[in-house]
């Protein structure tokens, strides 16, 4: 299938220098900060996208935006027959993978413009990640490009919970979590972006609307922590 160049990003957060500058400053500190800023419940929310992989049992498996490689070394754990390869677009990330995970099969990558064959992987995962990248719809046909038919696609990414606790939960975010991030690595520019991209970023039936445009099927999403996290499963055809 030909993939259309990227469009031009919408948001500074989809910006890749932007984004490539950001993670090349917070690089060493960025699995630190991940657990100072979430209490460590993100380590529950790759958890519950790791068993939905495991029912998979994929021979071959991509973990794209992989970078210091946190959830592509807990699916080599879960999953040790499956090849892993682990894909990101900076270089800072990939070294933490390389040096503090000794991750195998590491591969630098624009997730806009995979360097893989099509039908290449039987399995595809994305957290934390498609929501920086410059166009989501791009991204997202480069990921079932690569998939072959039948394969499957797991998406972890924030969302804004609804009811009551939506409007406490932006508080948190514009104004307590710059300042966590602020202390957890020092770079307080480098986490303001991350309430605006939450913001912007579709979620629920609109996420699930975008994986079927891309060409993907029974996209479903399941809300986790109140829907401050929601983790998206689809198939190709
Ligand atoms: C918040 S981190 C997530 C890392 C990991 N998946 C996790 O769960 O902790 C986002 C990663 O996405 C990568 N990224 C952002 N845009 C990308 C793109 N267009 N192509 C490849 N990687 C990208 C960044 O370099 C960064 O390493």
């Amino acid at each position: 299938m030909p993939v259309e160049p990227p469009s031009a990003p919408q948001l500074r957060q989809q910006d890749p220098a932007f984004v490539r500058g950001v993670f090349a400053e917070i690089a060493q500190r960025y699995d630190r900060a991940n657990s100072l800023i979430s209490g460590g419940i993100d380590a529950r929310w790759r958890r519950a996208l790791t068993r939905a992989v495991v029912a998979w049992q994929p021979a071959r498996l991509l973990d794209l935006a992989t970078g210091s490689g946190v959830l592509a070394e807990q699916l080599g754990r879960a999953l040790p027959e499956t090849e892993i390869v682990s894909a990101d677009f900076s270089l800072p990330m990939l070294r933490q993978a390389r040096d503090v995970r000794q991750l195998p099969r590491l591969v630098l990558a624009d997730g806009t413009r995979l360097p893989f064959r099509d039908s290449s992987f039987d399995a595809l995962t994305v957290a934390f990640g498609l929501r920086n990248m410059s166009s989501w719809p791009t991204a997202l046909a480069e990921m079932r490009r690569v998939l072959r038919p039948g394969g499957h696609l797991a998406v972890l990414d924030f969302s804004l919970p609804g009811g009551w606790l939506r409007a406490p939960y932006r508080l948190y975010l514009h104004w307590v979590l710059p300042k966590l991030a602020a202390l957890a690595t020092g770079s307080r520019a480098s986490y303001e972006y991350l309430a605006e991209s939450i913001e912007k970023f579709p979620s629920g039936n609109a996420m699930c609307r975008l994986l079927e445009e891309a060409g993907f099927r029974q996209a479903t999403a399941q809300t986790l922590t109140l829907g401050v996290v929601t983790l998206y499963l689809a198939e190709v055809p």
